[in-house]
């Protein structure tokens, strides 16, 4: 597994890591405690060194599972989690005060509460699961942040930048007070490209990618008539005539590349490491296979270029709020 430095944290990352949301049960519905365990031991021992999880996902189920095959091993493994909005609103909209939704006592608060959920003495990487570039040098939360950091319970801290709002960030890394962000970048969603990846590289902020399947539409699963149950998150993001989109989408990059729509899963995470601002790209993977697919690809090398031209073509800006 390549391996690539977390922005100027000193931190060493994985290419492939893994994104643990899928297995808190909560908001993706179906995840079996045994499988995703399975599946997190199976990606370490094929090198995967990094795990982004949130105390949100599961209520702190995520990170419990994290926590138990993290502490099981002989090696370090890194960890990043996130601090939830106190007013639980996500993404964050404009116009809100920081202090009512990252207070620095909450800040706090919440960091202790995912130390116990994962069982260590120290998170890797601590970040603020969502962000708004309104804050930047207002309310506590930086204060709090800063104490972490000196009492030795955080390494770095990062934000999660609100979903498709890759500039939403742009004024906070101009500060340097942020050493990681994480931020949706994939083959339909190429915003980041705009100006956030150039600004990381500019400030060596370390960027962790998620989503790089759109939720499972770039692993070609997607189609016309695909359901969901009623409370999975996807039954809505992929409402209406969405998964008919997602699917003419998919047939158009699959004629264009020549390839197999099980090709695709590759090519998606390829795509998003042939930038070198990428630090490390984390996919859900709650099955053995897809962990052992996905980890595959970590062998440090990119797409051809025209390759990437190609994908360039295909990408695809939506309104995600409306
Ligand atoms: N606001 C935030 O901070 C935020 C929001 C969203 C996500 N995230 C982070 O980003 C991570 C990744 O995003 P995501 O999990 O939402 O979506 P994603 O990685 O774009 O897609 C995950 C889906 O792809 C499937 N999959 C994975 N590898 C595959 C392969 N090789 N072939 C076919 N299918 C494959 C997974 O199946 P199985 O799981 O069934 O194996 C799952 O259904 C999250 O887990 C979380 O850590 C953060």
């Amino acid at each position: 597994m390549n391996t690539r430095k977390l922005g100027r944290t000193g931190i060493e990352v994985s290419e492939i890591g893994y994104g643990a949301w899928g297995i808190g049960g909560s908001e993706w519905l179906g995840a079996q405690d045994d499988e995703s365990l399975t599946a997190l031991r199976r990606a370490i021992e094929l090198g995967l060194t990094f795990i982004d999880t949130a105390l949100a996902y599961g209520r702190g189920h995520s990170e419990e599972l994290v926590g138990q095959v993290v502490r099981e091993q002989d090696h370090h493994i890194v960890v990043a989690t996130k601090v939830p909005p106190k007013n639980r609103q996500w993404p964050a909209p404009g116009g809100l005060d920081p202090d009512d939704v990252f207070p620095g006592e909450w800040v706090r608060s919440c960091t202790e509460r995912s130390l116990a959920n994962l069982g260590l003495d120290v998170i890797d990487v601590q970040q603020l699961h969502v962000w708004s570039d309104e804050w930047v040098g207002r309310g506590t939360w930086l204060e709090a942040v800063q104490a972490l950091k000196d009492e030795g319970l955080i390494r770095a801290f990062g934000v999660s930048i609100n979903d498709h709002q890759p500039a939403n960030a742009l004024r906070l890394i101009e500060t340097g007070v942020v050493d990681t962000v994480q931020v949706i970048y994939n083959v339909f969603d190429q915003s980041p490209e705009d100006e956030l990846l150039a600004a990381c590289q500019a400030h060596d902020v370390g960027v962790i990618v998620r989503v790089p399947f759109d939720e499972g539409a770039l692993t070609g699963a997607i189609g016309p008539d695909t359901e969901f149950p009623e409370k999975d998150f996807r039954s809505e993001y992929f409402r209406g005539d969405r998964r008919a989109q997602v699917d003419e989408h998919v047939r158009a990059l699959l004629e264009d590349l020549g390839i197999e729509r099980s090709e695709l899963p590759e090519v998606a995470l390829r795509y998003v490491l042939s930038h070198p601002a990428v630090s490390t790209v984390i996919p859900g993977m709650r099955s053995v296979r897809n962990a052992e697919r996905n980890v595959a690809v970590g062998d440090g090398r990119g797409l051809p270029a025209e390759t990437i031209e190609k994908l360039r073509a295909h990408r695809w800006d939506r309104n995600f709020y409306e």
